[in-house]
Formats: C-alpha cells, structure tokens, sequence
C-alpha cells in the first residue's frame, strides 16, 4: 500500500528548500523502488521546524525538520516511511507542545490537507457551515455570525456581523464580497498561510458571506508578494466551480455566487479598504473620504462587504458548530480564537493559533520561547508597522482589544515582532516615520508632511541636537497626525513613535554631539 508522505508547499518552507526536499524524496524512493505519494500540504505554521516532513503511519503522522535534501537518504535508511526513529524525529506531529497546545478552529485543516483537494477538505468536515448557511434565512446568517461574536480580523476590530448586516439592508441590484489579501503588516503571514494550506475555507467564508448579504459577486485582492497564494487560490476556485460549490447555483440551491483572484501592486496603503476598492476599480489606490461607507457605497459605488481573509475563513466553523461554540472561547468582548504570527529575534517563531486572552508574556516566553540570539527580550511590537512597542513591564497585558487599547496599543491583525536588548528604539521610531513617509497616499497633509518632518525631528535627536525641544516637537507632530489624518496610516503611526518614547526614554537621550578634535 502507497505510504503518503506530507511535504509543505508553503511560501515559508519552500524558501527554507521544500521543492528541493520533495524531488530529493521522490528520486530517492524511485532508486529505491519505495510505493510512496508525496502530497504538498500546508504549513502547520512551526517556523523553525521548515521544511516539515510528515509520514501518515498506522499512529498517525509522525514529523520529521528540519529536513534538508541531504538528509533524505539517511531518512529512508533509518525507516522513514514506517516513521522510525531518526535524530531528525519529532514523534506525533499533533504532540508536538506549539500545535498540540493551540485552539485550532479557523486553521484545523491548515498543513493536514491537500490545499486544492476539495475531497480532503469535504473529508475533513468542509463545507458543512455553507450547507447550513444555505438552508437558513439570509438574516439569520447574518445573526449568527453577530452572535458568534466575531470582529474583524484585519486590524479594527469591527465586529463582522454588524458589517454583514449594513450590507445586506442595503438597496442595490448588486453586492459584492470583497476579500482583504493584502496582509501588508511585517511579520504577519496569517492571511498567506490559510490561502496555500487551505483555500477552501476562505471561499467558503465568502460563498456564505455572499449568500447572507445578497451579494452574487466576490474578489480576493492579493499582493503581488504572495504568488503561491494566487495559484493555490485560483486553482481552488477552478475546482469549487466545477463541483458546483461557486456559479449559478451554489450547492443546488439556487443562489448564485462566483468570485475571482485580483492581484495587488504592492503599496501598504492598498490593504486599506477604501484604497483597495480604488485599487481594484483600477484607479489609483488613494484613501476615499468616509462617509460613504464601503457597505453602502463600496466597489462600483454598490453596497459591498470588505473582510480580511481571517474573518471570512472563520464564518464556515461559526455556521458549522454554531454562534455559542465559537463564543465560548475569547474573554472580554475578543470572541473566539486570533491566529497570533510571532516573528522577529524569536525562537520559535510561527502561526499559534489560540483563545483570546494569554498574557503577552505567555506567548513570548513560553510560546515563543524567548529570542532566537538567547539575549534578553527588550521589546515587542503588536500589530504590524503601527502597532506600540511593548516593554516587559506590560508583558502581563492579556491578548484582547479592549485590554492593549487600554495600554495605548492594539492588536492590529495579529502581529508580534519580538526584539532583544540590542535594539535602539529612537532608530524603531525613525523607521516608523519612514514607513509612513513612504507608503502614504499623500492625500492628508498631516501623514504626508508630518512624517518626512518626524524623520527629520528623530534624526535631530539621534545627533543630539536641542534634544529636549526636538523630542517634545516629536511628540506634538505624533499628536497631529494622530487627531488630523484621514485613515490609520497618518493616524496609528503615533502609537511606534510615541510608545518607543515613553516606554524606552533612555534612547532618546543619546550623547551630545562632540565637534571632531582637530
Ligand atoms: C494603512 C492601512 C492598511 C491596512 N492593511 C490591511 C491589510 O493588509 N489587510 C486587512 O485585512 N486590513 C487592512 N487594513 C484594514 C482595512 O481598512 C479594513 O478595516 C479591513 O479590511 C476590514 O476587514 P475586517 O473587518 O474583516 O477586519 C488596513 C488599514 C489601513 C489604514
Ligand atoms: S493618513 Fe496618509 S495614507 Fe491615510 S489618507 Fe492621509 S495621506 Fe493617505
């Protein structure tokens, strides 16, 4: 009998030489006359593990990482493929601590399943919501997801059935599901990771999000950056529409819904939801003024829903198991569970999905298990480019909305970027002026002024020039561009820039200039 061996077909495995491992095992077992089937999964999200080899055995799958292509034929020798002891064996892949101790719900099937085999998804409890979904009035779809508690993934936090429902009460001869895929913030990989380990789950989100709102039509806007996301995506919605699950009658039922793969050209303002609607209506992606909402008036002026890809792929667990099973997990008014990305100087960094509510010190000292130089944790950014620099001393903050809002923070889409004791926040801060400097639409005056002038101001500082005036213009331009800007690129940038100042002092008072002897 054929032995299946998983190997990722991941973006972050294949960049740690997952094709070179896959065509290493398959040349090797054809020498050896060896019945296997290698089948490109997903990643289980274990960073440092990359590539992941896992054999299906009797036991269940047993992994094997890092596995490089030279270790392929002392893999085999030692028994590879009926999961045999090897220095590279990590035994069970589901008793591995990082995956056997998160909350799986959204990413149960991300790195299990063949990512384009809508069998296996069907197998493993796909496209059940989207069948309940069918035979249930289009507002109690809608109530449902409202129930569930979900709020938006993408970094605001708006809970996703209001949106849905606005959407829905809408006059419009046409809606549409637009997909967020822009995942600009550094270090989050979320978005990229369900899309290539299970693209299913997101047309199913949006088929069902499509289905309650009366939208017939839906895009995933996906950055450029991500191109196994694209072909993982486009060939799943190939397969959906010849098996019916996307068309005239999405499951029989009568409804129409279909959507297609749009490719981003890579701003960071783009992932804002009015720029991505430019963006996609093929103009230039500059922030629209609010009102009108997207909701009411959205891609080509119709009502539309814009969702990140975690909302949506986590509508179809909601709909299969019911609003009261999602709701349980979370704390406060954060529902359900967040795929935390940990990322930067960290040792194991990865995709930990989980309930809301570990402290920030749990993820990156036990979870994370500290920094990958073994130095000590100065700081960790939350929430991609404009989320704040936490210092240990707010490590007890529980993983929640409310609770980092309450510190000047945010949890943004998920993002933690952990830095050890040699980092210099005053260059943390420049580089957050920078950011904005460079991906503003330039449509506000002060995003698109203030942050060329915070990197003058920054650098001022570092050359220890009238340092105590400069930091507090630093500080009143942070308070500009917080209450002035149109969107949350000029708006949130205060939140690196002001928390690297109150919270680490000490570098923004570095030594006077000393004029050259001589
Ligand atoms: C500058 C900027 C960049 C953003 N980038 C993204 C992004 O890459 N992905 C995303 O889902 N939301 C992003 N957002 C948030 C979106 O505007 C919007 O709130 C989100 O797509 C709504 O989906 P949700 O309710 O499911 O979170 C960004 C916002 C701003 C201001
Ligand atoms: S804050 Fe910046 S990115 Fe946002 S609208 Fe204004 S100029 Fe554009």
């Amino acid at each position: 009998m054929t032995v299946r061996i998983y190997v990722p077909r991941d973006a972050a495995a294949l960049a740690l030489g997952a094709d070179r491992v896959a065509k290493a095992l398959s040349r090797e077992a054809e020498t050896r006359k060896l019945d296997i089937t290698i089948v490109r999964n997903g990643s289980r999200g274990m960073h440092w593990l990359e590539p992941l080899v896992e054999v299906e055995t009797a036991q269940g799958r047993i992994a094997y990482g890092p596995v490089k292509p030279s270790d392929i034929a002392s893999l085999l020798d030692a028994g590879l493929i009926e999961g045999k002891a090897h220095p590279l064996c990590l035994g069970g892949t589901e008793e591995i601590p990082f995956l056997k101790n998160q909350t799986r719900l959204t990413f149960a099937r991300c790195g299990v399943i063949d990512p384009v085999s809508l069998d296996h998804y069907k197998a493993h409890g796909g496209l059940k919501g989207l069948e309940n979904a069918i035979a249930m009035a289009p507002a109690d779809v809608v109530k449902q997801v409202t129930d569930s508690g979900l709020r938006g993934r993408g970094g605001a936090g708006f809970p996703t059935g209001i949106k849905w429902k606005t959407v829905l009460d809408a006059p419009g001869d046409r809606k549409y599901i637009v997909c967020n895929a822009d995942e600009g913030d550094s270090g989050t990989f979320a978005d990229r990771m369900i899309m290539e380990g299970d693209p299913f789950v997101l047309i199913e989100g949006m088929a069902i999000a499509g289905l309650a709102t009366g939208a017939t039509k839906g895009f995933v806007y996906i950055r450029s950056e991500y191109p196994q996301a694209i072909d993982a995506m486009n060939e799943a919605v190939t397969v959906a529409r010849a098996a019916g699950v996307l068309g005239p009658s999405v499951l029989g039922s009568g409804k129409a819904f279909d959507m297609e793969i749009r490719v981003g050209a890579g701003a960071y303002v783009c992932g804002e939801e009015t720029a991505l609607l430019n963006s996609l209506e093929g103009k230039r992606g500059i922030v629209r003024a609010k009102p009108p909402l997207p909701a009411l008036q959205g891609f080509m002026g119709r009502p539309t829903v814009v969702n990140n890809v975690i909302s949506l792929a986590s509508v179809p667990i909601i709909m299969d198991k019911g609003a009261d099973f999602y709701r349980d997990f979370g704390m406060g008014r954060s529902r359900g569970t967040i795929p935390l990305q940990i990322a930067g100087n960290v040792k194991h960094g990865g995709l930990y999905e989980t309930a809301f509510g570990l402290t920030l010190g749990e993820i990156i000292d036990v979870i994370g298990g500290g920094t990958a130089t073994g130095r000590p944790v100065r700081a960790v950014q939350v929430g991609g480019p404009l989320g704040a620099y936490f210092p240990r001393a707010l490590f007890d903050t529980p993983f929640d909305y409310e609770a980092f809002a309450a510190k000047d923070g945010l949890i943004g889409h998920a993002g933690i970027t952990v830095f050890d004791d040699t980092v210099d926040m005053l260059k943390q801060a420049r580089f957050a002026m920078e950011f904005c400097a460079v991906e503003s639409c330039g449509k506000c005056t002060p995003c698109r002024i203030g942050s060329t002038r915070g990197v003058e101001t920054a650098d001022r500082i570092a050359q220890g020039i009238e340092p105590e005036k400069n930091r507090e213009l630093l500080a009143d331009l942070c308070n500009t561009m917080k209450f002035g800007s149109l969107c949350a690129l000029g708006g949130f940038t205060p939140y690196p820039v002001l928390s690297a100042m109150n919270h680490f002092p000490e570098d923004f008072s570095p030594a006077p200039m000393v004029e050259a002897a001589e």
